[in-house]
């Protein structure tokens, strides 16, 4: 336990309160290029502002929200009116949080495997995020399906760097939203998804105690358990929620504040109605299950946005309808009116 374990604990709580999820805006420069891609708008520091702006000023998130992740060069700019994003997201209510790791690259001698880097110099790199107000931090290892793949090696090697990164936010005072991501794109089957999802959350809870890393005062975010994109037989609603449940109840401990998804390439609607059929289905977990989307609460804003500042208003309406219709399915009470 640190001196900051009841500021985690409070912190790691809150994260997850019934009802609230996280938005995650904290593409790095080359993911957010390619997001502004799709609407034809280059990738300046001044248009990543400008929608970032959009995003944390959105008028009512904080109803819904209880944290958005940024990225490095988000958390340093402003809001137009001049107010650094970390304190206009605290004046809401809303806490900021960081991406800390440095993405991935490929893992030496493991072909079609990566692993994520940016332990180095994270020590530092926390003490100051700490100071620009960051309550919490993301780290995203990349768990790869494929022919013979993961490996136990990829799946070790993300996992402890996992594990040492939580283990630096905790001394921090930084909550560690741990983000073991099996990706959904290749042709596999939900039951290799199963299988796969459950050897890495085995690896990453056997390293997170090795550790030390207090598990109250961690959050797991995850993928649901899904058929991979180019798999001809995809499963149905019910029976993603039911291995997904499944999967997390046999390998997560009931400890944990609370397990947040992240969308992975999930439509817009699907990752609700993923979410609220869980919750409809399992009222008793042992943890809340809610929601941390990128592209799925993003993507019809980004839309409706384009680029144009006469859209502003329009496209923080569509974010926060996404935003109500996740809080909605944290609860089990979503509808397709809502
Ligand atoms: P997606 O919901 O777009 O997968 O992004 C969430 C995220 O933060 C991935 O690290």
């Amino acid at each position: 336990m640190t001196k900051f374990a009841h500021e985690l604990e409070t912190t790691a709580r809150a994260m997850v309160a019934k009802g609230k999820g996280v938005l995650a805006i904290d593409e790095s420069a080359p993911t957010i290029e390619k997001r502004f891609k799709t609407i034809n708008i280059a990738s300046t520091e001044e248009n990543r502002r400008a929608y970032r702006d959009l995003l944390i000023t959105a008028p009512g998130s904080a109803e819904y929200v209880s944290g958005m992740i940024l990225y490095d060069e988000t958390m340093r700019q402003s809001t137009s009116k001049g107010v650094p994003f970390p304190k206009a997201l605290a004046d809401q209510g809303i806490m900021p949080g960081i991406k800390v790791d440095k993405g991935t690259k490929e893992l030496a001698g493991k072909p079609g495997e990566v692993v994520t880097e940016g332990l180095d110099g994270l020590r530092e790199r926390l003490a100051e995020y700490r100071q620009l107000g960051a309550k919490f931090a993301k780290w995203r290892a990349v768990i790869t399906i494929g022919n013979g793949i993961p490996t136990s090696a990829c799946i070790r090697t993300n996992t402890h760097a996992l594990a040492r990164y939580a283990a630096l936010c905790q001394e921090a005072g930084i909550v560690p939203m741990v983000e073991p991501e099996v990706l959904m794109d290749a042709d596999n089957t939900i039951d290799t998804c199963y299988d796969v999802t459950s050897r890495t959350l085995t690896a990453l809870f056997s390293e997170l105690e090795k550790q030390g890393v207090v598990l109250e005062h961690t959050i797991l975010k995850v993928n649901m358990v899904v058929s991979g994109k180019l798999c001809k037989v995809q499963a149905g609603v019910a029976e993603v929620a039911e291995k997904t449940v499944k999967c997390l109840r046999s390998t997560v401990p009931a400890i944990i504040p609370g397990i947040v998804f992240l969308s992975g390439g999930q439509s817009a609607e699907l990752a609700t109605i993923h979410l609220n059929a869980m919750n409809v289905a399992n009222p008793h977990l042992p943890w809340p299950l809610s929601f941390s989307y990128g592209r799925a609460l993003q993507e019809p804003c980004l839309k409706a946005w384009g680029g144009k500042s006469e859209n502003v208003a329009n496209a923080q309406q569509v974010l926060l309808h996404r935003e109500k219709c996740n809080s909605l399915a944290s609860l089990g009470k979503y509808t397709s009116e809502a």
